[in-house]
């Protein structure tokens, strides 16, 4: 049985992501079209890089591949060891319940509090007093303790988001893919989920993806990955110096409540 990233215990280090010779085509009328055209990468464990291009450049084709939502047509995707391109329907569904997904417009539940929306992704397991807490913890730490309970369609964008945030970390994921995840909000909002995003990273170490069309975003990271037309475009040499190899193990800044050492 593969094991999710992440789950089980504290992600001290993130997840290893290697992706080899990806493909995956999509319809555009009657032919298909390569929105990921041969893409190579090496993601490493604890690393923050960003993928920036422009509309159409494949980037969330490719994170939909990366999260284990959607199937190359050729090529392979290793996180962890795990082959996700090769896992069948339930271990997919599992290998995805580890991973901390962001997108532009996070789907939370109208109808049920923000609480309860970040307990959603582990519901199917028991959700004892420990999980409950670790909830109640991470929207404290996203500035939203005081809206727990409060149904999510009657938060602002920019407190979805930030919810959205805490319940992308509930499952301590070891790989968090965030796509476009400050896109549409307002400028104070925008930094605010990059701040907790690159908090959190600090925090407990995860590898983090993070795409977008916008240089000032990708900026935070530590590797910029440039993609267009589906493929990996080269570094300019700026970006090239700026390049950090993959950070060492970092210390925690907090505890995860019910694993304190
Ligand atoms: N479901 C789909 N069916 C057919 N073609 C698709 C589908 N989704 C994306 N595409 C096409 O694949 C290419 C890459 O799209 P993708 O959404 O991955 O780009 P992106 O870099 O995320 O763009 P954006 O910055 O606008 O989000 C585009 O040419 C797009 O039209
Ligand atoms: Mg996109």
């Amino acid at each position: 049985m593969t094991r999710p990233p992440g789950q089980g215990s504290t992600p001290d280090h993130g997840a290893r992501v290697i992706v080899t010779g990806l493909v995956r085509r999509l319809p555009q009328g009657r032919v298909l079209v390569p929105a990921v055209n041969g893409l190579s990468i090496t993601v490493e464990s604890g690393e923050f890089v960003a993928l920036l291009g422009p509309s159409g450049a494949g980037k969330t084709t490719l994170m939909r591949l990366l999260g284990g939502l959607d199937r190359p047509d050729d090529g392979n995707i290793l996180v962890d060891d795990v082959a996700v391109e090769r896992l069948p329907g339930r271990a997919a569904a599992h290998f995805r319940s580890g991973i901390g997904f962001l997108t532009e417009r996070s789907t939370l539940l109208d109808y049920l509090s923000a609480l309860d929306n970040v307990i959603l992704p582990i519901s199917a397991s028991r959700v004892d007093f420990s999980a409950r807490m670790r909830a109640r913890d991470l929207l404290e730490r996203v500035d939203m303790g005081h809206r727990a309970g409060v149904l999510a369609g009657r938060l602002s964008s920019g407190e979805r988001q930030r919810v959205a945030v805490a319940r992308a970390m509930i499952s301590r994921p070891r790989l968090v893919l965030a796509d476009e995840p400050s896109g549409g909000l307002d400028s104070a909002s925008a930094e605010e989920i990059l701040r907790l995003l690159t908090d959190f990273h600090h925090g407990y170490g995860m590898t983090l993806v993070l795409a977008t069309s916008d240089s000032s975003v990708a900026s935070i990271a530590s590797r910029l990955i440039r993609l267009r037309d589906g493929t990996i475009t080269p570094a300019r040499s700026a970006e090239r110096r700026r390049g950090t190899p993959p950070p060492a193990p970092v210390p925690r800044l907090w505890a995860v409540p019910g694993q304190e050492s």
